[in-house]
């Protein structure tokens, strides 16, 4: 184990961000910052900023320009000049003791309680962008100065929760599911994790060609075929089965199930504030009959998690969806906990589910995740390093999951660089670890 980095002898040299494109295309934010004072003499981080669709509510403010005229409303041109005027004066030529201190000096600039001023995805820019300047100037892996500063007992290379058919908001099949993922939990090294993930997708991509399915990818580079049928999302279910036995995996030994529901994207039109429905399958249903529906599938299937299978006001749902399945499965609160530390400590205290997507631009700063992140493992909840849909070439995330130690990442599928990059990073750092690598799923 190496030392703590030292951060006060770093200073911040320059900071400087830029409009740029993410996955979809859509403006995001980038930030390069300049420190001195380490090993490298002028140590530059960059970090790009990720962006969601299915949002939940409860989400730190991405600040969007709304000018029509360009991108659509979606420029960033003033979270840009957040950083390049008002956190560019505020932190040049300053040094600070931690992360935690540059990560306050800017809440306490933004001054509101979600980011509201200054935009998350200003603020988490600087943040992101200053850990690795940091790692950099002590020539340290990103994800060691993660372990140190995060206090994590090991490192862990993460079990890959991999996204092969979309649905939802991110692909216009009619899905109401947004993620249909496998698991390969059940191998020794991440490398063999990632490669069963390849063939069985590959070998999906055959099975859906050659049933006359779409194999043209969405979002998060999962396939999105249009499945004909009065239960289309079972339908999905049976065709990865198929293609995890085709490939030569062993389903609930080697690679397991796992869905995203993102439910908060399908509630039923007759939804009142009492009663929350959900329009599934030509049909509009109950809290306890979605919960029936997935209590098949585990019985079924061997699904070992389901992310927000109810939506993110349901709290009364979600008590009895926890009931009834928070013993047997992971149950994850994506847009019901928002990466937010208030939120998952009312989830703690209500005993609603039992883990966490974590998704660093919910919140706005490296350390309120980290924060986010330290509650949950108290409270023994499991965790998950999430990407967004709206992706970048940066691999922040992947260095978060082996640096905290968190077990699990969610990244997408076995397409788009955007998302290969995080598994390609993962793959480095197995290398760099070498004898000291562990992978989380064995
Ligand atoms: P999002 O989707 O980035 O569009 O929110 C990812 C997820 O819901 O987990
Ligand atoms: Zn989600």
């Amino acid at each position: 184990m190496s030392t703590k980095p030292a951060f006060s002898s770093l200073k911040i040299e320059s900071i400087h961000a830029r409009e740029i494109l993410d996955s979809r295309g859509f403006p995001t934010v980038e930030v390069d910052l300049v420190l001195s004072g380490g090993k490298i003499a002028n140590a530059r981080g960059t970090a790009l900023v990720p962006s969601g669709a299915s949002t939940g509510e409860g989400e730190a403010l991405e600040l969007r320009d709304g000018d029509k005229a360009r991108y659509s409303g979606k420029g960033v041109l003033k979270a840009v000049s957040n950083v390049n005027e008002i956190l560019k004066s505020a932190l040049v030529g300053k040094t600070f003791a931690s992360l935690e201190a540059l990560d306050e000096a800017m809440i306490a600039l933004d001054g509101t309680p979600n980011k509201a001023k200054l935009g998350a995805n200003a603020v988490l820019g600087v943040s992101m962008a200053y850990l690795r300047a940091a790692a950099i100037s002590h020539e340290m892996p990103l994800f060691e100065v993660i372990s140190q500063v995060y206090g994590s007992e090991g490192i862990t290379l993460p079990v890959p929760m991999m996204n092969i058919i979309n649905g939802g908001k991110h692909a216009d099949n009619g899905l109401a599911i947004q993620e249909f993922m496998i698991v390969p939990r059940g191998f020794s090294k991440f490398s063999e994790a990632l490669r069963a993930g390849s063939e069985i997708f590959h070998t999906l991509k055959k099975i859906l060609h050659d049933r006359g399915l779409s194999t043209g990818v969405g979002d998060e580079g999962g396939f999105a075929p249009a499945v004909p049928g009065a239960n289309p999302h079972e339908e999905v279910i049976k065709l990865i089965m198929q293609a995890i036995e085709k490939a030569g995996y062993e389903a609930g030994k080697q690679v397991f199930l796992a869905f995203d529901c993102a439910a908060s994207e399908f509630l039923a039109k007759t939804s009142t504030k009492e009663k929350t429905l959900y329009a599934f399958e030509g049909k509009d249903r109950t809290a306890s009959e979605m919960t029936a529906i997935y209590s098949a599938w585990v019985e079924k299937y061997p699904v070992i998690s389901i992310e927000d299978g109810l939506a993110e006001h349901d709290w009364a749902g979600w008590a009895e969806h926890t009931e009834v399945l928070g013993k047997k499965i992971q149950l994850v609160g994506d847009d019901l906990f928002v990466t937010n530390i208030t939120f998952l400590k009312q989830g703690i205290d209500r005993k609603i589910a039992n883990s966490i997507l974590i998704k660093v631009n919910q919140i706005g700063t490296v350390t309120e995740t980290f924060r986010t992140m330290q509650m949950a493992k108290a409270a023994k909840y499991t965790q998950v390093s999430s990407h967004r849909s709206g992706e970048t070439e940066d691999s922040f995330i992947a260095d978060l999951a082996v640096g905290t130690d968190c077990g699990q990442i969610k990244t997408g599928s076995l397409s788009r660089t955007d998302r290969i990059a995080k598994y390609n990073q993962l793959l480095r750092i197995e290398e760099k670890l070498g004898s000291r690598a562990r992978y989380a799923g064995k």
